[in-house]
């Protein structure tokens, strides 16, 4: 685990808490608070699951399977995800080479903001195949979205189907058209119970927007993408061939190429096992379409 902020921590926690892993290494300039975190944390493995955690350097990832990246600039109240580009990927150039140095041949996890531009130059800095590299993207927004639908029609979120897709910021949208509970499409199953699409479109702003009002009232969000990066990593560690909505290399599909999305993928052992393109209506496309535009945009900015 690569950076040791409040979404680092969060992340272990949640791991040890589903005993995922035999051993965590710690990695980040601030070393005595890694220190310190993983005698706090190895305090919960009595009560969850025996699990070494240890504060460590970048050579330790030379036989990890999974190295996730957290490290960097967090938004602070009134910055967007964007805002933090340059600064960030400054950070990561100095991450990934290590990392590589060391040996490391198994499968990245990269967090931080902005997650798609960040998670396409960790492919790019890595020389890792597309599959080896996986970008948190549309991760936590789609568990936001299941929420904010659940809530409404008061259901358990697992049972929502429903994604948001593009980018993991401003321009992401949810896939209304597409998405289902117990098969029957969402539109259909809501104007049945008296909501429109309109107010279904209100809990996607919502969801765009949930970060901005958790920033606002506590300083930053980690428990909702901690807990996205473990399930990842579970479908990683337990070579599921879950399918998942994850910031994946975009080759060909939506008409998009040589970028990170927010799309569902299947996820196992390998990392991407494949990418799924969800058949969207033309409004979906010119969405992801204008979404892909804000990303690119700013890595050339
Ligand atoms: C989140 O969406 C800030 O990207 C972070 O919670």
């Amino acid at each position: 685990m690569i950076g040791n902020g409040s979404v680092g921590s969060a992340y272990v926690f949640a791991m040890v808490q589903q005993g995922l892993a035999e051993e965590f290494v710690i990695v980040t300039r601030h070393k005595e608070r890694a220190v310190g975190d993983a005698l706090d944390l190895e305090d919960a493995t009595p009560f969850t699951s025996p699990t070494k955690i240890y504060a460590g350097e970048y050579s330790d990832c030379k036989d990890a399977d999974l190295v996730v990246i957290t490290a960097g600039a967090p938004q602070k109240p009134g910055e967007t995800r964007l805002d933090l580009v340059n600064k960030n990927l400054r950070i990561l150039a100095t991450i990934v080479k290590p990392i590589v140095v060391s040996g490391f041949t198994g499968i990245f996890l990269v967090a931080s903001n902005p997650v798609d531009i960040l998670a396409y130059a960790t492919q790019k800095l890595s020389g890792f195949p597309k599959s080896r590299v996986i970008g948190s993207g549309t991760s936590l927004d789609t568990g936001r979205f299941q929420v904010a639908i659940a809530d409404k029609f008061n259901l358990a979120p697992e049972s929502v189907h429903a994604y948001v897709l593009g980018e993991h910021g401003d321009s992401e949208f949810a896939d209304l058209d597409e998405a289902t509970i117990g098969n029957v499409p969402l539109l259909d199953y809501a104007a049945k119970r008296g909501v429109s699409k309109e107010d279904l479109l209100e809990l996607e702003d919502k969801t765009r927007n949930k970060a901005y009002s958790i920033i606002n009232k506590k300083g930053a969000t980690f428990y909702g993408v901690a807990s996205a990066l473990m399930r990842i990593s579970r479908a990683i560690l337990r070579n599921e061939n879950a399918v998942l909505a994850i910031g994946a290399p975009i080759e060909g599909q939506y008409g998009l190429d040589d970028l990170y999305l927010g799309t569902p993928a299947v996820i196992n052992a390998q990392g991407i096992a494949s990418v799924i393109e969800i058949p969207l209506s033309q409004n979906g496309i010119n969405q992801m379409q204008a979404s892909a535009k804000e990303i690119i945009k700013d890595s050339i900015e």
